[in-house]
């Protein structure tokens, strides 16, 4: 094994992610963030320096579980405290698992304002993946506002509700188009892309006749994604860093948190294509996300023959759905047990609560504390957070196909803790929203993956146990809920810290759609001092001068 040592400054810096020169948050002066590449088994260590000037910061390494290193998972109020304006923290970790993953900002609503970048982790020396590609590229796909995250954060928090409406583009790479488009026959409205702009599209650049590996990561803010290639079937091989049942597809869903990696044969005519990712899931109101294959020696600034694929009907749940049941394990993934020992079914809601709008979880918003869980559990700091058990449950002749009938949430900052390695199932549950639809949220968990046992409609009830498969389900860490359905997901919970699992939809997260998990707490070593230097963590810290 390796290690991998990166120095990083995150700030704001002007940019043009879409031709419209914006601020976003960049580090070491690039947006998207340097790209990490290792090997499993390698060790990351990345040396965060905050040079914002009024702003705390963290970042989270999405889909690497952090097996016993919970405090690097980069969650703010969860595994650490925020980094402070001119210090540096020390992110140490370990890359278990090869897969195509990210990172991104976990504080506010930091993601969105454009800190992120990929993490790719290739197998170890001298193994094998189990298919065969000649090159490849990896894609990491997001949604981009021209209104400042602080104006949509005030926004969200304010009655009436501003919401932040559908995004002004997406990008690949952070590169999108805005004011033009790269599939234009009206020169007026073309781009007139000389290759150098910040905005100008990241080509992928192909011989004939061979095949790539194509990775794509979704660290969307809100946008659920349908992603094609014109005049080529992409074979899906990977999900979330776990190998998957191969299988052939036109196009593919990816959900905010999801990765997915694909091979494709470069075996058409010689020409370009077009790459295009579309808004599903809610009314879009955004361009396609454009690029192009490129066939060399063709010029890459040839318009494909064919115009970019359309994306499907937003709306066909039926065929979102017929997607996601087609992603199945590889023989080779670890099996869920037959069994679970306890159950917690989440409903999600939107409610009310003095008078700003929220999203709850069994009528409980998550809002976190000051001090950080990991450093109040290891040190049994009582008084940080609400001691008592989240509800497991929710009132079961809920209503889930009208708008919810008590209006009024709570907010809450407990947690659901389980015993050291007890299988868990957790039923995510969709309901109406307060303006009578039902929304689409992929959820994650951190520090764990989770086998997706199956997807259903309605109100989950204990028949519905029939359906779960057991034999091959996906092994993922982000999951979707489809409208007015059910999500069923089993985990073993073997790794000892504390864990968010939310709705990776931004806005949705900062409105409180999400729940803390923990574990094996007395199992915890020591926690760094960095991770522990505010709230009560802080102050028992600075009396003691012991942890
Ligand atoms: Cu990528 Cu807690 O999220
Ligand atoms: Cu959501």
């Amino acid at each position: 094994p390796k290690g991998h040592f990166y120095k990083w400054e995150v700030e704001y810096m002007f940019w043009s992610p879409d031709g419209v020169e914006n601020v976003v948050m960049g580090i070491n002066g690039r947006f998207p963030g340097p790209t990490i590449r290792a090997r499993a088994g390698d060790i990351i260590h990345v040396e965060l320096h905050n040079k914002l000037h009024t702003e705390g910061v963290v970042i989270h390494w999405h889909g690497i579980r952090q097996l016993g290193t919970p405090w690097a998972d980069g969650t703010a109020a969860i595994s650490q405290c925020v980094i402070n304006p001119g210090e540096t923290f020390s992110y140490r970790f370990t890359v278990d698992r090869a897969g195509t993953y990210f990172y991104h900002g976990h504080y506010g609503m930091q993601r969105s304002a454009g800190l992120y970048g990929t993490l790719v982790v290739d197998v170890a020396e001298g193994e094998k993946e189990p298919f065969h590609y000649a090159g490849e590229f990896d894609l990491l796909l997001s949604d981009w506002w021209h209104k400042s995250v602080h104006q949509q954060e005030v926004g969200l928090s304010s009655n009436p509700l501003r919401w932040i409406g559908e995004a002004q583009s997406l990008l690949i790479n952070g590169r999108g188009q805005y004011n033009c488009s790269l599939y234009s026959k009206n020169a007026q409205n073309d781009c007139n892309i000389k290759g150098g702009e910040q905005y100008a599209p990241y080509i992928l650049h192909v011989l004939p006749n061979t095949t790539y590996r194509i990775r794509i990561a979704s660290t969307t803010s809100l946008a659920s994604l349908n992603f094609a290639i014109g005049g080529h079937k992409m074979l899906v091989v990977e999900a979330d860093g776990n190998y998957v049942m191969p299988f052939m597809t036109n196009s593919l869903d990816i959900y905010s948190g999801e990765s997915y990696s694909v091979l494709i044969t470069t075996n058409q005519k010689p020409n370009n294509y077009w790459i295009s990712a579309g808004v599903i899931g809610r009314e879009p109101q955004t361009n396609q996300a454009l690029t192009i294959l490129n066939y060399k020696p063709i010029s890459a600034s040839k318009l494909p023959k064919l115009p970019p694929p359309a994306t499907p009907q937003w709306n066909d749940t039926d065929r979102s759905k017929a997607f996601s049941n087609k992603v199945l394990a590889h023989m080779n993934t670890p099996k869920p047990p037959k069994n679970y020992d306890r159950r917690v079914i989440l409903l999600n809601t939107q409610n009310k609560l003095n008078g700003l709008t929220k999203w709850a979880i069994n009528n409980v918003s998550l809002s976190l504390p000051a001090t950080p869980y990991l450093g109040s559990m290891r040190y049994g700091l009582h008084g940080a957070f609400d001691q008592a058990n989240p509800p497991e449950n929710y009132p079961q002749d809920y209503d889930l196909m009208n708008p919810p009938v008590n209006p009024n949430t709570t907010i809450g900052n407990g947690v659901y803790k389980f015993g050291f390695k007890t299988t868990v199932d957790v039923i995510l549950q969709n309901a109406n929203t307060l303006s009578n639809v039902s929304e689409v949220h992929p959820w994650h968990l951190h520090g764990h993956d989770f086998w997706v046992l199956a997807y259903g409609e309605g109100k989950f009830t204990n028949k519905d146990e029939k359906k779960f498969n057991l034999k091959n389900p996906p092994y993922k860490n982000t999951a979707v809920v489809f409208p007015h359905g059910w999500t069923a997901l089993r985990f073993v919970a073997d790794n000892p810290g504390v864990w968010a699992f939310h709705c990776h939809i931004e806005p949705h997260l900062h409105m409180g759609m999400g729940v803390v998990f923990a574990e094996g707490i007395e199992r915890l070593g020591e926690i760094p001092h960095q991770a522990l230097a505010c709230g009560l963590t802080g102050t028992s810290f600075m009396d003691t001068n012991k942890h």
